[in-house]
C-alpha cells in the first residue's frame, strides 16, 4: 500500500497590513488588549476585487515549485475554505483555472479551522488506496470579508492567507501522514456561525440590516472549549503512534489565539521552542493558519527529512482534528 508525503509547501498573504493601532481608530479596543488577550500584533487584510482563489492560486503555485512539479501533473486540488469565492462554482475549480491544473478533479470542504487538517486526511485517503498520486491540499480564507468590522469582540481576531502542501504518493514506509483524527460536534454549532446568507436564513433586508451575515462568536465558551478539543486530539495522536510528547520535534496548532496554545503547551508539558507561533503578524487566518506556518518553517530549513509533526485543528462546527506527519 502506498502512503502521502508532503512534497511541497508554499503560502501567501496579502500585501496590506492592519496593526492593532489601525483598529483603534475604528473600534473600541486597544493594541495592549489585543496583544495580551490574543497574541495578535498585526494582520493581513485582502484588497477589495481580491478573493481566496487568487490568494489560494499563489500558494499553489508556491508548492508546486517548492515541489518541482508542474500544474498539469495534479490530479487533484482540494481546497478547505469557508470564504469562498461564492457558493459555487468552487473555489477548487477557480484555483485549477488559475493555475493551468488541466487534468484535476477539484472541490472544495467546509470546517472553518480544522479544515487543513480534514483535506489532508481526504488527500491521505485517494493516495493510500491508489486512486491519485499527485494532490494539492489547500487551506484558504478571507475572513476580513465576513467580519463584521463594528464588533471588537471579533474584528481584532481575524487576517487573510492561504497555504498549501503538495501530497505525493510513495511506497516509502518511514515518512509521510501517519495518522489523522477528525472530530465534530454539531450540537455546538452556534457557538461560531454566520446564521444569514444560506438556505436556512436566505439574505434579505432584514439580515443585512441585523447584521446576520457576518462571522458572530461566543468567544469565552468557544476558548475552553479548544482548550480541551486540542489537548485531547493530540493525546490521541500520540497514543495512536505510541510516541511520547519528547519524541515529536513540532506542533504546529491552529493560530486562533496564544493563549489557547499556551495553554494546551502547559497542560501538555510541550517545551515553547516546539511550538511555533505565526499569529503575532498573521492573527487567524482560519483554514490557512496551519499550511502558512508549515510553510515558513520548511523555508527556514526548520523541517527537516526525519522530523516528527504533530497538528492540531479546531474551529466552527465545531470540528477540530489532529494528524501526526514524519517528513
Ligand atoms: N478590545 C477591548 N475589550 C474587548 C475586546 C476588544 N477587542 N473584545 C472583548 N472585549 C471585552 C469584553 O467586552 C469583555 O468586557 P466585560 O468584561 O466588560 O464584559 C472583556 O473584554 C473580556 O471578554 P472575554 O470575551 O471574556 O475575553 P476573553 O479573554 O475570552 O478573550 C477572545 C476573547 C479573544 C475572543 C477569546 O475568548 C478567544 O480567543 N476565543 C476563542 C476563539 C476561537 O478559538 N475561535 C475558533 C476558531 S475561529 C474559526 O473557526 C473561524
Amino acid at each position: 500500500m502506498k502512503s502521502a508525503y508532503i512534497a511541497g509547501t508554499g503560502s501567501f498573504v496579502p500585501e496590506e497590513v492592519v496593526s492593532n493601532f489601525a483598529l483603534e481608530k475604528i473600534v473600541d479596543t486597544t493594541d495592549e488588549w489585543i496583544r495580551t488577550r490574543t497574541g495578535i500584533s498585526e494582520r493581513r487584510v485582502a484588497r477589495q476585487g481580491e478573493c481566496t482563489s487568487d490568494l489560494a492560486a499563489r500558494a499553489a503555485r508556491s508548492a508546486l515549485e517548492n515541489a518541482g512539479l508542474e500544474a498539469r501533473d495534479l490530479d487533484l486540488i482540494i481546497t478547505a475554505t469557508v470564504t469562498p469565492d461564492m457558493f459555487f462554482p468552487s473555489t477548487g475549480c477557480m484555483v485549477q483555472r488559475k493555475i493551468g491544473a488541466t487534468r484535476a478533479a477539484a472541490f472544495d470542504i467546509s470546517a472553518a479551522c480544522s479544515g487543513f487538517i480534514y483535506a489532508l486526511s481526504i488527500a491521505d485517503q485517494f493516495i493510500k488506496n491508489g486512486q491519485y498520486e499527485n494532490i494539492m491540499v489547500l487551506g484558504a480564507d478571507t475572513l476580513s470579508k465576513i467580519t463584521d468590522w463594528t464588533d471588537r469582540n471579533t474584528c481584532v481576531l481575524f487576517g487573510d492567507g492561504a497555504g498549501a502542501a503538495l501530497l505525493r504518493a510513495t511506497t516509502d514506509k518511514d515518512r509521510g501522514i501517519l495518522s489523522t483524527h477528525l472530530y465534530s460536534d454539531g450540537t455546538l454549532a452556534e457557538l461560531l456561525q454566520i446564521p444569514a446568507g444560506g438556505s436556512f436564513m436566505p439574505a434579505s433586508e432584514e439580515t443585512l440590516k441585523k447584521r446576520l451575515h457576518y462571522i458572530t462568536m461566543k468567544g469565552n465558551e468557544t476558548f475552553k472549549i479548544a482548550v480541551k478539543a486540542l489537548t485531547d486530539s493530540v493525546q490521541t495522536a500520540l497514543s495512536h503512534q505510541g510516541v511520547s510528547c519528547e519524541q515529536v520535534d513540532l506542533f504546529i496548532f491552529h493560530q486562533a489565539n496564544a493563549r489557547i496554545i499556551q495553554s494546551v503547551g502547559e497542560r501538555l508539558s510541550i517545551p515553547e521552542s516546539k511550538i511555533p507561533l505565526t499569529i503575532g503578524k498573521y492573527g487567524n487566518t482560519s483554514a490557512a493558519s496551519i499550511p502558512i506556518t508549515l510553510d515558513e518553517l520548511n523555508r527556514e530549513g526548520k523541517i527537516q527529512r526525519g522530523t516528527l509533526i504533530c497538528m492540531a485543528a479546531f474551529g466552527g462546527g465545531l470540528t477540530w482534528a489532529s494528524s501526526m506527519i514524519r517528513w
